[in-house]
């Protein structure tokens, strides 16, 4: 990667940002929290050329690919955090337009684009307050990708001018996140939903089966179930069939 053509194409944003990119390492995620601990500052960010255990959500494995873009952010969110993973995927789609106008959203973070995956996202805590914003997007040959994984790539030409527009994109929706939390991208979000009135299948603690009415302003799922419209806070969220 080179960093001084991502920090040019960044502008005067590539002040706020102190960027390494290593060749390898496990996990981007682990390294930038270990990095936190010794107290890096807020705008410390870490990708890799390959990581050989990348980190998913909910304790699963993020399969890394040639090519692909795997970095994390460190950055102090004061305030409440809800929502914030939701606000960082509408940076992802931001970083993409107008290129691919229709990437789509899929509760609570992942990105989509023709219904298959196309980049993920993991947030960790490093401390109150601190939060690494792991991300991961799949770029170049789709045909690559393994197919158990349901995943696609998305286009690049150009790998910098991309995690430019990416990082620009964290810190414009990071700052507006700062300034008024979740409730402004309320329905910037709706509006990318991938399953909005579709009949799903939610798994976590407990499984859930209804049909998505959106997210309400704490970045919550509201899943119409028989038993009335349901709060749902965190979990997996699977199309069903009708
Ligand atoms: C998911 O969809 O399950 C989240 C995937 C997050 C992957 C990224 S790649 C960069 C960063 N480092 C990690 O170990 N994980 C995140």
């Amino acid at each position: 990667m080179n960093l001084s053509a991502i920090q040019q194409a960044m502008g005067p944003q590539s002040a706020r940002f102190h960027v390494q990119w290593l060749a390898r390492c496990g996990s981007t995620n682990q390294v930038l929290l270990e990095a936190a601990r010794q107290g890096a500052p807020s705008g410390t960010l870490i990708g890799a050329e390959i990581q050989d255990a990348g980190r998913g959500r909910r304790g699963r494995e993020w399969q890394h690919l040639k090519g692909n873009l795997a970095f994390s952010l460190l950055w102090h969110v004061p305030g409440d955090p809800s929502g914030l993973s939701l606000a960082v995927g509408l940076a992802v789609t931001e970083a993409f337009s107008p290129q691919v106008p229709d990437l789509r959203l899929k509760w609570p973070n992942d990105v989509l684009w023709q219904q298959k995956k196309a980049a993920g996202i993991l947030i960790e805590v490093a401390r109150p307050e601190w939060y690494v914003i792991g991300i991961g997007v799949n770029l170049g040959d789709a045909a690559a990708l393994p197919a158990e994984l349901n995943a696609t790539a998305l286009p690049c030409a150009n790998r910098e001018q991309l995690a430019a527009r990416l990082f620009v994109a964290l810190a414009e929706v990071l700052d507006r996140f700062a300034a008024s939390g979740f409730a402004g991208f309320h329905v910037q979000w709706m509006a990318r939903d991938a399953f909005a009135n579709s009949q799903v299948l939610v798994s976590g603690a407990t499984s859930l089966t209804g049909i998505v009415r959106g997210i309400d302003e704490a970045g919550a799922l509201l899943l119409e179930t028989n038993a009335g419209t349901i709060r749902v806070m965190s979990g997996d969220v699977s199309l069903r069939p009708a």
